[in-house]
Parts: structure tokens; sequence; C-alpha cells
């Protein structure tokens, strides 16, 4: 067994960089000497580096991020990174590697919600939900007319998915259910068991996937290999019929290229939940009429996050118990 899965003596010395659900921390509390960020500001750097001079573990999030350069200056006694979040783009895996600190996420209990925000997004931007609830608002709307408010049906068509992994599968299901079919992109293909009930396509290479799909969602995690995955040359392949929908991390997409794109109306629309620089959007997506921006809430459900919290204090729990964490994440990239 390695030397990090080592029983810890004592109360793990945890600090937490954002707040978490009332009653998650309220059992870390009870179970962890625990530091606690009760006015939720999100950390500086300095402040990173401060808890990882201290803390044995930290219990980070998507907004900290947590380069080479802090693994290496932290302190030896931090021994476990436990992020809340299933995405762990924020965290030098390499370098925790190296230092021998473990790092684990909170697979799987997001993934529902994750797929239902898939489902919104591309209803949204299709049938022009905001656009409708914006002439409410703003006094504009004059009544019903057989030409107002027009935007297209979704089913059949054709969904590709850029990684078909949990989510990716969950999204498959319930695309399935409106009509939708499905194709799929992903480095390795499905076993037939997993594609037949969901009849769906695999296409080995991304480029020929995008040339014949209607509406394309990412669903792949930000690794050096995806990072711009939508690039300016792909979304020239995509028919200009089509639309874009990214739950997953905003550096998959060249946000400079789709905005260009969008103005030239070299796609149909764009439906994003996470952006390339969060929290700061890109000035000319925000005058575009044909995208939907909502603020990185894939997962937020109160449900979720509160079984993302459970994650995180399991994960503790089996560390300092020193046992190999159920979700630790292998730097595989
Ligand atoms: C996730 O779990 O990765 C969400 O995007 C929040 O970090």
């Amino acid at each position: 067994m390695p030397a990090r899965f080592r029983k810890f003596d004592h109360k793990p010395r945890v600090i937490v960089t954002r707040r978490l659900p009332q009653p998650v921390e309220t059992r870390m509390a009870e179970l962890f000497d625990v530091t606690l960020n009760l006015d939720d500001h999100p950390f500086t750097r300095a402040e990173l580096a401060a808890a990882m001079a201290e803390a044995e573990v930290l219990a980070p999030t998507v907004t900290d991020v947590i380069d080479g350069e802090l693994i290496r200056g932290a302190g030896p006694q931090l021994k476990l990174i436990a992020n809340f979040g299933v995405g762990v783009d924020h965290i030098d895996l390499k370098a925790a590697r190296e230092r021998d600190i473990t790092v684990t996420n909170t697979p799987g209990v997001l993934t529902d919600d994750t797929a239902d925000m898939v489902m919104t997004l591309i209803l949204a931007v299709t049938r022009r939900i905001f656009v409708g609830e914006r002439l409410i608002r703003e006094g504009r709307w004059t009544g019903w007319s057989p030409t107002g408010m027009l935007g297209h049906r979704i089913a059949g068509r054709r969904l590709g998915i850029v990684g078909m992994g949990r989510i990716g599968q969950a999204v498959a299901a319930r695309a399935r259910a409106f009509g939708l079919a499905i194709h799929y992109h992903n480095r390795h293909r499905l076993p037939k068991a997993v594609e037949a009930p969901l009849e769906a396509t695999w296409w080995p290479t991304l480029d020929a996937m995008l040339e014949r799909v209607d509406i394309v969602s990412l669903n792949c995690p930000e690794t050096p290999e995806t990072h711009h995955i939508i690039n300016d040359a792909r979304l020239r392949l995509m028919p200009r019929h089509a639309f874009l929908i990214n739950v997953a991390r905003g550096t998959l997409i060249d946000e400079a290229a789709l905005v260009a794109c969008l103005e030239r109306r070299g796609i149909a629309g764009a439906a994003l939940d996470v952006f390339e620089h969060e929290p700061r959007i890109h000035p000319r997506l925000l005058e575009l009429p044909n995208v939907v921006l909502l603020p990185h809430m894939g997962s937020a459900t109160y449900e979720a996050r509160q079984e993302m919290g459970e994650k995180v204090i399991t994960n503790i729990r089996v560390f300092a118990d020193g046992h190999r964490p159920p979700d630790q994440v292998l730097d595989l990239y």
C-alpha cells in the first residue's frame, strides 16, 4: 500500500475554500478539525497558498486554480485535495502526483441534474425561450400571432454528443425521449449493450460528426487534448442551422472564434452554461440575440450539492482511515 494511505491518529486538519450546504459544513465540523469559509469569498492565490501551507486536507472548488507552483509550494502536511465537483481541470494532477498528494472528486451525483440542464438549454435556444421571456418582462408583447416567436422543432433532429461518459449517456437517454437521433464522438466506442437502446451512432472522428449533426452538446472533460476542441476550423464544419450547447467547461471552446461564428451566422445559435474566462463573459456574446447564457449552474440543485458534499466527507474519512478514497482521480492525461 502506498505511503499516502496511512491512518491518521488525529482528526484531519481540513480547510474548505467556499461555503458548502449547511448540513455538510455541520457534519464536517463534527468529524474534522475544519476551517470553513463563512463569508464565501473566492480565495485569492495568497489565501490558497496559506491554506495549503497549513491544511492536511484542502477541499476546494472549481473557482480555485491549484496549479503546479501552488502544489510545489504546499506544506509537507498536505496529503489530500478533496475537490467539491467532478471536473478537476483546475488542479495540476501531475504536480499533485509528484508531491504524493491524493486528489478526489465527486462523480455520479450530479449526472442527472447536469443532463437535465443540457435538455433545458437545447430547448431554450431552439425554442427561443428567453427571447419570449424578455418580450413579456419588457412590456413589448402585443399578443399571439401565427408568425410570432417561431423557433425550431427538435424531434427528428440529430444530436451529436462529444464525450459519452456518464453525463453524455444521461443526455442521450433524455434526448431519445424527445425524438432526437443520437450520434456521439468518443475516444472509444461504447459497448453494443449501451449503444443499442440509445440507437447511438459512433463517429471515430469529431470533424465527420460535426458536419452531419444539427445540435452539438459538449460533455467531455477539459484536458490538454480537449482544450479548444471547438475552434474556428471546427465551427466552420458545422451546418449553418446547427446549435452548440456547452455545460462542461468553457475552455473546450475558443470563445473568440465562437463569437465571430455567431456574428457571421455561421451557426444558428449557442447555449452556454460555462465560459472560457469565468466569471468574465466575452462582451460581444452579451450582444448576440441567438445565444442563451447561464452562470455555470448545471449541477446547481439542492440535492446534487448536498450529495457532492457527502462525497467530499466520505473521501476524506476513508482517506484518513488509511484507505484509498472511493473517488480518487488518477492522472491519466
Ligand atoms: C463540476 O462538478 O465540475 C461543476 O462544474 C462544478 O465544479
